[in-house]
């Protein structure tokens, strides 16, 4: 492979660097490219578009092909444990047995939430969905922290991980116990990360709690599925807000409101409704599939397709094994799950989705799990966000650390030409 590529505008030729990645990703470098040809690229949604150079995660959705700092994911999600994961992704390896007590220990520092972020949630109404209440939480909590830190001092920025891994799990289980008109719950520090997601969540001041490990293995599992997927949407805004030099809650609030849309992580609620009206509506899995495929309809089958992977989602087949193991451990009979099959053999079967390379994504399977835990529908992509906390942590820092520069994308105008003004009264 050249490693100059060559760019020809009315006659003139341009030569540009051609960068290869560890794994042979090739990409032409054009940061010269509108200095030198006065001309820009327009890549709507970027599907061709590199943002950045990044040591955090691997994937290749041609091949369904994901690993977090080298490791593969099946092997992640097979013998590590989520704040181990989250470690390795914030900080690049796997930490010895000292450094996760350290770690954990450091997280349990910061445990509890200003008293005052209740009147915050006193506001909300008990309506509101939970991730709108989380990003407005995410973003108050730069409000009771707002010494910016320095990323270039090690010291800090780990007390600044712990504290924003600490801090958001809590009040994530906030927004739900607010909904429920529950007392809201504080971090058990002689308990894991993941059972303390359950107790915050469920736990009652009237009786001791005690979470069902098949549950919380099955929990911790889908938070390492979850906790990074490179430059997906959520991650991009975490990243170029946080390149203004925004806070890094600040920079996670944004990126909560950018994993919320139906088509990014509140696709797990999407499809855990789609299933449910199916089933209200006779089960007729097969009527659902032909109005995805109508071109005048525009419901599209939620937890199918996926902007990178063409390919099985490896996080899917990870996700669909775990769901039988749950419920079966569980002895939940879920209706549900005979859909989402039904749905999914159709679907890969028929050529509308092979042509298309639509596959199950990560989502499909994960609300199914979630509601044989007992997680009600709403929260599925709180949940998700919980997962995805370390990677947005892990970028956040990895762009600062680097100090790439703000993010600001150009634009091809194609609006009005210059025009006169005319007063009101000569409209
Ligand atoms: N159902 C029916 N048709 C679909 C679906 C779907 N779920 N997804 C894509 N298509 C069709 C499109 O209509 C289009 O058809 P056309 O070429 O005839 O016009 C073709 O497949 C390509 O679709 P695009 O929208 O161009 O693909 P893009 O990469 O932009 O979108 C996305 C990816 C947003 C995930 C899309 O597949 C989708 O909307 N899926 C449903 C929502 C979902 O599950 N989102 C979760 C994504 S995973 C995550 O964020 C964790």
């Amino acid at each position: 492979m050249s490693n100059i590529a060559t760019l020809e505008i009315d006659g003139k030729k341009y030569e540009f660097p051609v960068v290869v990645g560890t794994e042979n990703e090739v990409a032409i470098d054009i940061d010269k490219l509108r200095g030198e040809t006065g001309a820009i690229t327009l890549d709507p949604g970027y599907k061709n578009s590199g943002s950045c150079k990044s040591e955090i995660t691997f994937l290749d959705g041609e091949k369904g092909i994901l690993r977090y700092r080298g490791y593969s994911i099946e092997d992640l999600a097979g013998k590590s444990n989520f704040l181990e994961v989250s470690y390795l992704l914030i900080f690049g390896e796997l930490p010895t047995a000292a450094e996760l007590t350290k770690f954990e220990n450091t997280i349990h520092k910061y445990t509890l939430v200003n008293e005052e972020m209740k009147n915050i949630i006193d506001g909300f109404p008990k309506t509101a969905h939970p991730m709108g209440v989380l990003a407005s939480l995410t973003s108050a909590l730069t409000a009771f922290n707002p010494k910016s830190v320095d990323v270039n001092n090690e010291k800090e920025m780990y007390e600044a991980v712990c504290k924003t891994m600490a801090k958001f799990l809590v009040i994530a289980t906030w927004t739900y116990r607010k909904a429920k008109g529950f007392p809201l719950n504080y971090y058990d520090n002689t308990q894991g990360y993941v059972e303390n997601f359950m107790q915050l969540m469920f736990g009652l001041p009237t009786e001791p709690y005690q979470s069902n490990p098949v549950v919380v293995d099955a929990l911790d599992k889908l938070f390492i599925l979850h906790a990074d997927h490179e430059q997906n949407c959520s991650t991009s805004t975490v990243r170029i807000v946080g390149s203004s030099h925004a806070g890094l809650f600040a920079s996670i609030s944004a990126g909560v409101s950018a994993l919320w849309g139906p088509l990014h992580g509140g696709a797990n609620q999407a499809v855990l409704e789609m299933l449910e009206e199916i089933q209200k509506n006779g089960g007729d899995a097969d009527k659902y599939l032909a109005k995805a495929k109508d071109k005048e309809d525009p419901f599209r089958l939620m937890g199918f397709g996926h902007r990178v992977y063409k390919n099985f989602d490896p996080r899917a087949k990870i996700i669909k094994k775990a769901a039988d193991d749950v419920l079966a451990s569980l002895g939940v009979d879920d209706p549900i799950l005979t859909i989402a099959k039904k749905l999914e053999e159709s679907a890969l079967e028929d050529e509308y989705f092979k042509s298309r390379s639509l596959y199950p994504n990560v989502d499909f399977y994960s609300g199914i799990i979630y509601r044989a835990m007992g997680i009600p529908t709403e929260m599925f992509t709180v949940l998700f966000a919980i997962g995805r906390l370390p990677g947005w942590i892990a970028q956040w820092k990895e762009m600062r650390v680097n100090k790439e520069p703000i993010g600001r994308p150009r634009q091809i105008y194609v609006g009005e030409p210059l025009r006169d003004f005319k007063p009101v009264d000569k409209r």
